[in-house]
Protein backbone atom coordinates (compact mmCIF):
# COMPACT_ATOMS: atom_id res chain seq x y z
CA UNK A 1 0.00 0.00 0.00
CA UNK A 2 2.36 2.67 -1.13
CA UNK A 3 -0.86 5.39 -2.05
CA UNK A 4 -3.99 5.93 -0.84
CA UNK A 5 -7.03 8.12 -1.38
CA UNK A 6 -9.55 8.51 1.42
CA UNK A 7 -12.95 10.58 0.77
CA UNK A 8 -14.86 11.87 3.55
CA UNK A 9 -10.99 11.05 4.73
CA UNK A 10 -11.78 14.78 7.18
CA UNK A 11 -14.12 13.31 10.10
CA UNK A 12 -15.14 10.12 11.84
CA UNK A 13 -14.15 6.94 9.97
CA UNK A 14 -12.70 8.13 7.08
CA UNK A 15 -10.14 9.75 9.49
CA UNK A 16 -9.45 7.12 11.65
CA UNK A 17 -8.60 5.18 8.26
CA UNK A 18 -6.74 8.04 6.68
CA UNK A 19 -4.70 8.01 9.71
CA UNK A 20 -3.70 4.29 9.89
CA UNK A 21 -3.33 3.63 6.55
CA UNK A 22 -0.34 6.87 7.20
CA UNK A 23 0.73 4.80 9.78
CA UNK A 24 1.61 1.72 7.88
CA UNK A 25 3.16 3.89 5.63
CA UNK A 26 1.20 4.89 2.92
CA UNK A 27 0.90 8.05 1.31
CA UNK A 28 -2.62 9.41 1.86
CA UNK A 29 -4.81 12.09 0.24
CA UNK A 30 -8.12 13.00 2.24
CA UNK A 31 -10.97 14.36 0.07
CA UNK A 32 -14.30 15.99 1.09
CA UNK A 33 -15.39 19.96 1.09
CA UNK A 34 -14.64 21.57 4.42
CA UNK A 35 -10.62 22.10 4.52
CA UNK A 36 -10.36 22.77 7.94
CA UNK A 37 -11.38 19.13 8.85
CA UNK A 38 -9.05 17.69 6.00
CA UNK A 39 -5.96 19.88 7.16
CA UNK A 40 -6.36 18.76 10.80
CA UNK A 41 -6.58 14.85 9.56
CA UNK A 42 -3.38 15.90 7.75
CA UNK A 43 -1.59 17.45 10.70
CA UNK A 44 -2.06 14.37 12.44
CA UNK A 45 -0.54 11.92 9.88
CA UNK A 46 2.14 14.57 9.61
CA UNK A 47 2.78 14.53 13.38
CA UNK A 48 2.91 11.06 13.42
CA UNK A 49 6.12 11.11 10.77
CA UNK A 50 3.52 10.32 7.96
CA UNK A 51 2.62 11.95 4.53
CA UNK A 52 -0.29 13.48 3.76
CA UNK A 53 -2.15 16.11 1.65
CA UNK A 54 -5.90 17.04 0.99
CA UNK A 55 -7.91 17.35 -1.84
CA UNK A 56 -11.30 19.55 -1.90
CA UNK A 57 -13.86 17.95 -4.07
CA UNK A 58 -17.85 17.11 -3.65
CA UNK A 59 -18.02 13.78 -4.84
CA UNK A 60 -21.15 14.20 -6.47
CA UNK A 61 -19.68 16.87 -8.81
CA UNK A 62 -17.79 14.48 -11.66
CA UNK A 63 -14.70 16.90 -12.26
CA UNK A 64 -14.12 17.39 -8.86
CA UNK A 65 -14.38 13.38 -8.59
CA UNK A 66 -12.01 13.09 -10.92
CA UNK A 67 -9.86 15.80 -9.02
CA UNK A 68 -9.74 13.18 -5.92
CA UNK A 69 -9.37 9.94 -8.10
CA UNK A 70 -6.47 11.57 -9.51
CA UNK A 71 -4.33 13.24 -6.71
CA UNK A 72 -2.25 10.40 -5.12
CA UNK A 73 -1.19 10.02 -8.88
CA UNK A 74 -0.39 13.51 -9.35
CA UNK A 75 1.37 13.72 -6.23
CA UNK A 76 2.71 10.26 -5.64
CA UNK A 77 2.79 8.45 -8.76
CA UNK A 78 0.08 5.82 -7.98
CA UNK A 79 -3.54 5.00 -6.31
CA UNK A 80 -2.85 1.74 -4.63
CA UNK A 81 -5.47 2.05 -2.32
CA UNK A 82 -8.62 3.87 -2.59
CA UNK A 83 -11.20 4.34 0.11
CA UNK A 84 -14.61 5.63 -0.79
CA UNK A 85 -15.89 6.88 2.62
CA UNK A 86 -17.95 10.14 1.90
CA UNK A 87 -21.32 9.61 3.26
CA UNK A 88 -24.52 11.29 4.73
CA UNK A 89 -27.36 10.25 6.95
CA UNK A 90 -31.59 10.71 6.20
CA UNK A 91 -34.23 10.97 8.78
CA UNK A 92 -37.21 11.06 8.11
CA UNK A 93 -40.53 8.52 7.70
CA UNK A 94 -40.87 7.45 3.63
CA UNK A 95 -44.22 9.66 2.76
CA UNK A 96 -42.52 12.92 4.80
CA UNK A 97 -39.46 13.13 2.75
CA UNK A 98 -39.08 15.70 0.58
CA UNK A 99 -37.61 15.17 -3.03
CA UNK A 100 -34.87 17.24 -2.57
CA UNK A 101 -33.73 15.29 0.85
CA UNK A 102 -34.04 12.05 -0.98
CA UNK A 103 -31.64 13.58 -3.73
CA UNK A 104 -29.33 14.17 -1.67
CA UNK A 105 -28.79 11.39 0.25
CA UNK A 106 -28.82 9.26 -2.94
CA UNK A 107 -26.75 11.61 -4.83
CA UNK A 108 -23.76 11.33 -1.82
CA UNK A 109 -23.69 7.79 -0.88
CA UNK A 110 -24.65 5.98 -4.64
CA UNK A 111 -23.93 8.66 -7.25
CA UNK A 112 -20.86 10.18 -5.72
CA UNK A 113 -19.42 6.89 -4.78
CA UNK A 114 -20.23 5.72 -7.87
CA UNK A 115 -18.33 8.65 -9.82
CA UNK A 116 -15.38 8.51 -7.73
CA UNK A 117 -15.26 5.12 -8.38
CA UNK A 118 -15.61 5.23 -12.00
CA UNK A 119 -12.55 7.11 -12.13
CA UNK A 120 -10.62 5.44 -9.05
CA UNK A 121 -10.60 2.44 -11.72
CA UNK A 122 -9.72 4.34 -14.60
CA UNK A 123 -6.17 4.97 -12.81
CA UNK A 124 -6.29 1.23 -11.40
CA UNK A 125 -6.51 -0.04 -15.08
CA UNK A 126 -3.57 2.00 -16.13
CA UNK A 127 -1.44 0.92 -13.50
CA UNK A 128 -2.61 -3.24 -13.45
CA UNK A 129 -4.33 -3.17 -10.23
CA UNK A 130 -5.45 -1.72 -6.74
CA UNK A 131 -7.57 -1.95 -4.06
CA UNK A 132 -11.05 -0.08 -3.42
CA UNK A 133 -13.10 -0.10 -0.20
CA UNK A 134 -16.31 1.81 0.31
CA UNK A 135 -17.69 2.24 3.31
CA UNK A 136 -21.39 1.05 3.33
CA UNK A 137 -23.58 0.29 6.59
CA UNK A 138 -25.51 -2.46 8.25
CA UNK A 139 -28.86 -0.27 7.63
CA UNK A 140 -29.92 -1.36 4.51
CA UNK A 141 -27.79 -4.00 3.13
CA UNK A 142 -27.96 -6.01 6.27
CA UNK A 143 -30.86 -4.05 8.56
CA UNK A 144 -33.79 -2.49 8.61
CA UNK A 145 -34.85 0.34 10.97
CA UNK A 146 -37.60 3.38 10.52
CA UNK A 147 -36.77 6.96 9.65
CA UNK A 148 -33.81 5.94 7.94
CA UNK A 149 -35.41 4.67 4.26
CA UNK A 150 -33.75 6.97 1.81
CA UNK A 151 -29.96 6.12 3.79
CA UNK A 152 -30.95 2.43 3.78
CA UNK A 153 -31.88 2.19 0.33
CA UNK A 154 -28.71 4.37 -1.22
CA UNK A 155 -26.18 1.90 1.22
CA UNK A 156 -28.35 -1.02 -0.45
CA UNK A 157 -27.55 0.36 -3.95
CA UNK A 158 -23.86 0.83 -2.83
CA UNK A 159 -22.93 -2.55 -1.58
CA UNK A 160 -24.67 -4.31 -4.40
CA UNK A 161 -22.64 -1.67 -6.65
CA UNK A 162 -19.72 -2.78 -5.14
CA UNK A 163 -20.14 -6.84 -5.45
CA UNK A 164 -21.40 -5.96 -9.02
CA UNK A 165 -17.66 -4.02 -9.85
CA UNK A 166 -15.82 -6.40 -7.90
CA UNK A 167 -16.80 -9.29 -10.41
CA UNK A 168 -16.10 -6.78 -13.35
CA UNK A 169 -12.55 -5.81 -12.35
CA UNK A 170 -10.89 -8.90 -10.60
CA UNK A 171 -9.77 -9.95 -13.80
CA UNK A 172 -8.02 -6.38 -14.01
CA UNK A 173 -6.79 -7.08 -10.86
CA UNK A 174 -8.21 -4.83 -9.08
CA UNK A 175 -10.39 -5.66 -5.67
CA UNK A 176 -13.08 -4.22 -4.72
CA UNK A 177 -14.86 -4.87 -1.33
CA UNK A 178 -17.17 -3.30 1.39
CA UNK A 179 -17.01 -2.68 5.05
CA UNK A 180 -20.75 -2.21 6.72
CA UNK A 181 -20.30 -0.60 10.07
CA UNK A 182 -23.28 -0.58 12.89
CA UNK A 183 -22.76 2.37 14.90
CA UNK A 184 -19.86 4.13 15.43
CA UNK A 185 -18.54 6.66 17.89
CA UNK A 186 -18.40 9.78 15.13
CA UNK A 187 -20.74 12.88 14.86
CA UNK A 188 -23.29 10.32 12.27
CA UNK A 189 -24.49 8.04 14.99
CA UNK A 190 -26.58 10.55 17.05
CA UNK A 191 -30.20 10.72 15.36
CA UNK A 192 -31.95 13.70 15.91
CA UNK A 193 -33.77 14.25 19.22
CA UNK A 194 -31.00 12.35 20.85
CA UNK A 195 -27.95 13.78 23.25
CA UNK A 196 -25.00 11.74 22.99
CA UNK A 197 -26.10 9.95 26.09
CA UNK A 198 -28.86 9.15 24.69
CA UNK A 199 -27.61 7.46 21.68
CA UNK A 200 -25.48 5.13 24.52
CA UNK A 201 -28.38 3.92 26.28
CA UNK A 202 -29.65 3.11 22.70
CA UNK A 203 -26.85 1.41 21.69
CA UNK A 204 -26.06 -0.16 25.09
CA UNK A 205 -29.90 -1.78 24.42
CA UNK A 206 -29.72 -2.93 20.96
CA UNK A 207 -26.40 -4.01 20.87
CA UNK A 208 -25.22 -7.23 22.07
CA UNK A 209 -21.55 -6.29 22.46
CA UNK A 210 -23.14 -3.13 24.42
CA UNK A 211 -21.45 -0.18 22.71
CA UNK A 212 -20.57 1.76 19.99
CA UNK A 213 -17.60 0.81 17.52
CA UNK A 214 -14.74 2.61 17.53
CA UNK A 215 -13.53 4.42 13.82
CA UNK A 216 -10.58 2.62 14.56
CA UNK A 217 -12.44 -0.42 14.52
CA UNK A 218 -13.82 -0.13 11.20
CA UNK A 219 -10.47 1.47 10.03
CA UNK A 220 -8.69 -1.80 10.49
CA UNK A 221 -11.23 -3.87 8.70
CA UNK A 222 -10.63 -1.33 5.84
CA UNK A 223 -6.51 -1.92 6.14
CA UNK A 224 -7.24 -5.60 6.12
CA UNK A 225 -9.58 -5.50 3.08
CA UNK A 226 -6.83 -3.70 1.05
CA UNK A 227 -4.31 -5.84 2.03
CA UNK A 228 -2.31 -8.22 0.23
CA UNK A 229 -3.60 -10.69 3.63
CA UNK A 230 -7.19 -10.26 1.56
CA UNK A 231 -5.87 -11.05 -1.93
CA UNK A 232 -8.87 -13.55 -2.69
CA UNK A 233 -11.39 -11.74 -1.15
CA UNK A 234 -12.93 -10.19 -4.00
CA UNK A 235 -16.76 -8.43 -3.81
CA UNK A 236 -17.20 -9.26 0.44
CA UNK A 237 -19.09 -7.15 2.48
CA UNK A 238 -17.90 -7.14 5.55
CA UNK A 239 -20.21 -6.34 8.43
CA UNK A 240 -18.66 -4.77 11.47
CA UNK A 241 -21.79 -4.44 14.02
CA UNK A 242 -21.17 -6.06 17.30
CA UNK A 243 -23.58 -8.56 16.57
CA UNK A 244 -26.31 -5.85 15.96
CA UNK A 245 -27.47 -8.03 12.59
CA UNK A 246 -26.19 -11.37 13.70
N1 LIG B 1 -21.04 6.46 12.25
C1 LIG B 1 -21.83 5.41 12.03
O1 LIG B 1 -22.52 4.91 12.93
C2 LIG B 1 -21.83 4.76 10.66
C3 LIG B 1 -22.42 3.49 10.54
C4 LIG B 1 -22.45 2.89 9.28
C5 LIG B 1 -21.87 3.51 8.19
N2 LIG B 1 -21.32 4.73 8.34
C6 LIG B 1 -20.73 5.35 7.14
O2 LIG B 1 -19.40 5.73 7.39
C7 LIG B 1 -19.04 6.79 6.52
C8 LIG B 1 -18.34 7.87 7.31
O3 LIG B 1 -19.27 8.41 8.25
P1 LIG B 1 -18.83 8.89 9.71
O4 LIG B 1 -19.61 8.11 10.67
O5 LIG B 1 -17.36 8.92 9.81
O6 LIG B 1 -19.48 10.35 9.75
P2 LIG B 1 -18.89 11.77 9.40
O7 LIG B 1 -17.79 12.12 10.35
O8 LIG B 1 -20.06 12.67 9.28
O9 LIG B 1 -18.21 11.56 7.95
C9 LIG B 1 -18.86 11.77 6.74
C10 LIG B 1 -17.83 12.35 5.78
O10 LIG B 1 -18.38 12.41 4.46
C11 LIG B 1 -17.94 13.61 3.87
N3 LIG B 1 -18.89 14.03 2.83
C12 LIG B 1 -20.25 14.15 2.97
N4 LIG B 1 -20.76 14.58 1.80
C13 LIG B 1 -19.72 14.74 0.94
C14 LIG B 1 -19.63 15.16 -0.41
N5 LIG B 1 -20.71 15.53 -1.13
N6 LIG B 1 -18.40 15.19 -0.99
C15 LIG B 1 -17.30 14.83 -0.28
N7 LIG B 1 -17.33 14.42 0.99
C16 LIG B 1 -18.54 14.37 1.60
C17 LIG B 1 -17.87 14.63 5.01
O11 LIG B 1 -16.90 15.63 4.74
P3 LIG B 1 -17.31 17.12 4.26
O12 LIG B 1 -18.51 17.52 5.02
O13 LIG B 1 -16.08 17.93 4.54
O14 LIG B 1 -17.54 17.03 2.79
C18 LIG B 1 -17.41 13.76 6.18
O15 LIG B 1 -16.00 13.79 6.33
C19 LIG B 1 -20.34 7.25 5.84
O16 LIG B 1 -20.39 6.72 4.53
C20 LIG B 1 -21.41 6.63 6.71
O17 LIG B 1 -22.61 6.40 6.00
C21 LIG B 1 -21.27 5.38 9.54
Amino acid sequence: MRTALVTGGGSGIGRATAVALAAQGAKVVVAGRRAHTLIETVKAIEENGGTASHVLADVTIPDEAARAAGATVDRYGSLDTAVNCAGLPSWGLTADMTPAEWEEVVSVNVNGTWLCMKYEIEHMLRQGGGAIVNVSSRIGPHMRVTHQSAYAASKSALSTLTRSAAREYIPHGIRINAVSPGPTDTAMAVWPGETPADRDDRVARDIPAGRLARPEEIAAAVLWLASPDAAFVVGHDLVIDGGLSA
